[in-house]
C-alpha cells in the first residue's frame, strides 16, 4: 500500500484536477490555449496576492529565481536591509553577496522574530535602499507580522521586498493594501501545483523601479521579463525563456480552484489545521520551535528532544506521513518540519498527530494523548 500524506513544505499535496490540468501533450508556448492560461493565471496571481493594480510575473524557475530577480530594481552600490528568521532569510545575503551591493542582515535566532523596533533603529542609523522580509520562514516555522512592519517602515525605505514563497494563499497577505512593493513565492507550496514556477507581483513604484542598467543577470532581468508578462496579459504570446507551459496550466486550475474556496476560507483552513497540529504537539509536550504568537500556519518545526531525526522521520513514513526534516544550522538535526499548506484538511492534521504520537512512543519516549489533545481542540472549534 503506498497511498502516503505528504505534510511536507513544498512539494506539497496536489489536487487531481491540478494535476490532470498539466496533462497536455500537444500545447506549444505560443498555442491559444496556453495563452489564454497564462492570462488567467497571471490574474489568479493577482487575486492570491490582494494586488489587483500590481504586474504580476509568471516565470520559470522557483522561488529562488523570483528572489534572485529583485536584482534588477538595484544598481551597483545600493544598501540592503535583510530581516532574517532562519535560512530563507539568510539566503537573501548569500544572492546578494554575489553581486556588487552592500547588505545588512538582522538575524532573529531560530524561533523568534526579529522585533521591529531593531528593524526601525537600523533604518534610522542608515539609508537602505531595499528592505527583504520573509513572511513564513520555512526552517523554522516562525510568521513575521508583516502587516505591521511594513506600516511601520514605508515610509522609511525605497523598496520592500516580502518573501511569500511559504505562505501565499494560505496565509493573509493584502500586498496592495499593505504597502509591500514587491511579493515573491514558488508554484510548488501552498498553491499546491507542481514545482516549476517563480511566482511575483510588483507594484507600480517597483516597475519605475525596473531599471535596463541594474545589477541582474540576463536570466533575472525583469525590464525583459515584463514584456513578456504584458503581452499575455493582452492576450498575446512572448518569449524570453521557455515557460513553464504545463505548470501554467495547473496553476490556473489551482487559483480557479483557491477563487472557488475564497481566500478567506483557505485562512481560515489553514489556521484550524495549524491549531490542530499545535495542540496535538503541546498535548504531547513537544516543543514548538516557534515562540507564542509567530507560530505561521503552514509550517510547524517540533524539537525531537534528542531522538534521531532520520530514525523519526523513516518510522513515520513507514507509517505512511512524510515530512521535512530539521534544517536551521543551529538545530540542524535536532527537530522536524511539518508542512501544513496547500490542501491539508483537519482530518490530515489529526492523522499525522496521530503518526508522531505512535512514533515517539515507538522510539521510548512515552507521551500524554496528543490525539486526544488535537480532538478535542477540533471537536472546540
Ligand atoms: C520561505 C522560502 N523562501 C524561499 C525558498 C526558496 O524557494 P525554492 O526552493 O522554490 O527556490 C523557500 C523554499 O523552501 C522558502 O521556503
Amino acid at each position: 500500500m503506498s497511498r502516503k500524506l505528504l505534510m511536507h513544505v513544498g512539494p506539497v499535496m496536489i489536487d487531481d484536477d491540478v494535476l490532470l490540468a498539466g496533462v497536455k501533450d500537444n500545447s506549444g508556448f505560443a498555442s491559444p490555449e496556453f495563452v489564454t492560461s497564462m492570462k488567467n493565471a497571471l490574474n489568479g496571481l493577482k487575486y492570491v496576492m490582494n494586488a489587483e493594480y500590481y504586474q504580476p510575473f509568471i516565470m520559470p524557475g522557483s522561488g529562488t529565481m523570483g528572489m534572485e530577480s529583485v536584482t534588477s530594481l538595484l544598481k551597483k552600490d545600493d544598501k540592503i536591509l535583510i530581516v532574517s528568521s532562519g535560512v530563507f532569510g539568510d539566503r537573501w545575503k548569500e544572492i546578494f553577496s554575489r553581486y556588487d551591493v552592500k547588505y545588512k542582515l538582522l538575524r532573529a535566532e531560530p524561533g523568534k522574530a526579529i522585533p521591529e523596533d531593531q528593524v526601525l533603529d537600523e533604518l534610522s542609523r542608515e539609508k537602505y535602499r531595499m528592505v527583504t522580509v520573509t513572511q513564513v520562514e520555512t526552517s523554522t516555522g516562525v510568521l513575521y507580522p508583516v502587516k505591521s512592519l511594513v506600516k511601520k517602515i514605508r515610509d522609511r525605505v525605497d523598496l520592500i521586498v516580502v518573501d511569500a514563497v511559504a505562505s501565499a494563499s494560505a496565509e493573509e497577505l493584502m500586498v496592495q493594501d499593505w504597502g509591500i512593493d514587491v511579493c515573491l513565492t514558488g508554484s510548488q507550496k501552498a498553491i499546491a501545483t507542481p514545482p516549476g514556477a517563480a511566482l511575483m507581483v510588483l507594484s507600480p513604484k517597483a516597475v519605475e523601479n525596473i531599471r535596463e542598467d541594474s545589477i541582474s543577470g540576463y536570466y533575472t532581468d525583469l525590464s525583459k521579463w515584463i514584456n513578456v508578462m504584458k503581452n499575455f496579459q493582452s492576450g498575446k504570446s512572448g518569449y524570453y525563456t521557455t515557460l513553464p507551459v504545463h505548470t501554467v496550466f495547473s496553476l490556473e486550475k489551482s487559483f480557479e480552484l483557491i477563487k472557488n474556496e475564497t481566500m478567506e476560507n483557505r485562512i481560515k483552513r489553514h489556521t484550524l489545521v495549524s491549531g490542530i497540529i499545535g495542540a496535538g504537539l503541546n498535548g504531547m509536550d513537544m516543543k514548538i520551535m516557534a515562540e507564542k504568537g509567530f507560530a505561521s500556519h503552514t509550517v510547524t518545526a517540533m524539537m525531537l528532544d534528542g531522538l534521531d531525526m532520520n530514525t523519526f522521520l523513516n518510522k513515520c513514513l513507514k507509517s505512511n506521513v512524510e515530512m521535512g526534516t530539521g534544517i536551521v544550522p543551529e538545530y540542524a538535526g535536532k527537530y522536524i518540519r511539518i508542512g501544513h499548506m496547500g490542501n491539508v484538511n483537519a482530518n490530515d492534521a489529526i492523522s499525522t498527530v496521530s503518526v508522531i504520537e505512535k512514533t515517539l512512543n515507538e522510539m521510548g519516549k512515552k507521551v500524554p494523548s496528543g490525539v486526544e489533545a488535537a480532538q478535542e481542540y477540533f471537536m472546540h472549534q
